[in-house]
């Protein structure tokens, strides 16, 4: 039996499968099961920031997992210590504390909880076409994919994005919190305007709500900046991370203004800081710095939106970027394109059903970029 076979007959499958085996990763580019190579525009969706089996990280997580593989939050810990004061060192000013887990999922879960605990109020407003996470909690402030699993919890509303009439109308006594993406990913690739969050953030301010911002898709350097709340000037009560964080090892995080007290016992994980995450964050953190990937994601992306635009097939509707965050709008079903890409040797995400979405390695080269573009080209010519 091939894998496929096998994940076919064993796997609780709910992914829609692609239909090829994936064995091998290098920076930005990963091998299946038959030697065939491909640019990874999908990069684990939005996970591999720093390259496939980056040496960096690998040689982290190798003697991180010879030294100490695990260490229960009850202790005090070196590399989480190390890891928790590099957060916070490169967090939005008033950020001063994080809790560490395992999952963009779970950082939200436990968001919702922080933001309750810390106002004493459950209702939270959030945007249509907002994703959070598939967890009941996380799942309650997301837009799509809810109808089979209500009811979720009470208290949750959701506005149009970047529409600060109705988020100004939505905003009650009863909020505890507005939750929001600053750049909408599974929902599109939709960055919110400049002018929309200083009115949400002076909103909250006025109205004494807390602003969640979920950066698990835009965090660490994807959008051209370390965090995509610089672009907009935003200071979060509470903002969750995961995705690239663990430079491809399982974390997620939740870092907290001072408005946010942390109890004993309110919150807890068995894995969340573990010392093997730990090590692979701290690994990944400092490739980013070290190599500059915010402003090369923005360079790398800017120079993607130059070469696109320029010779924008008549079927594309819209092209939005921000650094290496990338959405092409189709003006008919994404699908047919992605496979085809896959056939010439690049992997790409959807984002909706029209929305073909480039979340590549911030370490992709120009070259590669132009092969992407060439493949892009001519897939959506035919
Ligand atoms: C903005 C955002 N929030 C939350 C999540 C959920 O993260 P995870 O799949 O790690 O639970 C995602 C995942 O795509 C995301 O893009």
């Amino acid at each position: 039996m091939s894998y496929a076979d096998i994940e076919k007959q064993y796997a609780f499958e709910v992914y829609p499968k692609r239909d090829i085996t994936l064995v091998r990763g290098e920076g930005a580019t990963v091998w299946d099961d038959t030697g065939k190579s491909y640019i990874d525009c999908t990069a684990g969706v939005g996970v591999a920031s720093v390259g496939h089996a980056n040496p960096q990280v690998a040689r982290a997580i190798s003697e991180q997992a010879e030294t100490l593989i695990t260490c229960a939050g009850i202790f005090y810990n070196d590399v989480r210590a190390r890891l928790l004061e590099k957060l916070v060192t490169i967090a939005p000013a008033d950020l001063t504390r994080a809790f560490l887990c395992n999952s963009g999922t779970e950082s939200m879960e436990a968001a919702i909880k922080f933001a309750r605990h810390a106002s004493g109020k459950s209702e939270f407003v959030c945007a249509m076409r907002g994703f959070h996470g598939r967890t009941m909690g996380a799942l309650s402030a997301t837009f799509k994919y809810r109808d089979k699993f209500e009811p979720l919890l009470p208290g949750f509303s959701f506005v149009p994005f970047n529409n600060i009439d109705k988020l100004r109308g939505a905003v009650g006594d009863a909020t505890a919190a507005v939750v929001l993406e600053p750049v909408q990913g599974e929902g599109g690739v939709r960055p919110a305007d400049p002018e929309y969050m200083s009115a949400v953030q002076a909103l909250c301010a006025e109205r004494d709500v807390l602003l969640i911002v979920d950066e698990i898709q835009t965090g660490l350097c994807r959008t051209g900046s370390m965090f995509a709340s610089e672009h907009f000037d935003l200071s979060p009560d509470i903002l969750c991370l995961a995705k690239a964080l663990g430079g491809g090892v399982p974390m997620g995080a939740v870092l907290t203004s001072e408005r946010i007290t942390p109890v004993v016992g309110m919150h807890g994980s068995t894995f969340g800081g573990n010392p093997l995450a730990c090590a692979a964050a701290l690994a990944t953190i400092d490739y980013m710095q070290e190599h500059k990937l915010g402003d090369h994601a923005r360079e790398m992306g800017d120079y993607f939106a130059d070469q696109f635009r320029a010779k924008q097939p008549a079927r594309v509707r819209e092209l939005r970027q921000i650094g290496l965050m990338i959405g092409i709008e189709l003006k008919e079903k994404a699908t047919p394109y992605l496979m085809a890409l896959m056939e010439e040797g690049v992997l790409a995400l959807s984002a909706g059903p029209t929305v073909i979405r480039l979340l590549p390695p911030l370490t992709i080269s120009r070259d590669e970029l132009d092969t992407v573009i060439s493949k892009l080209l001519k897939v959506l010519a035919t």
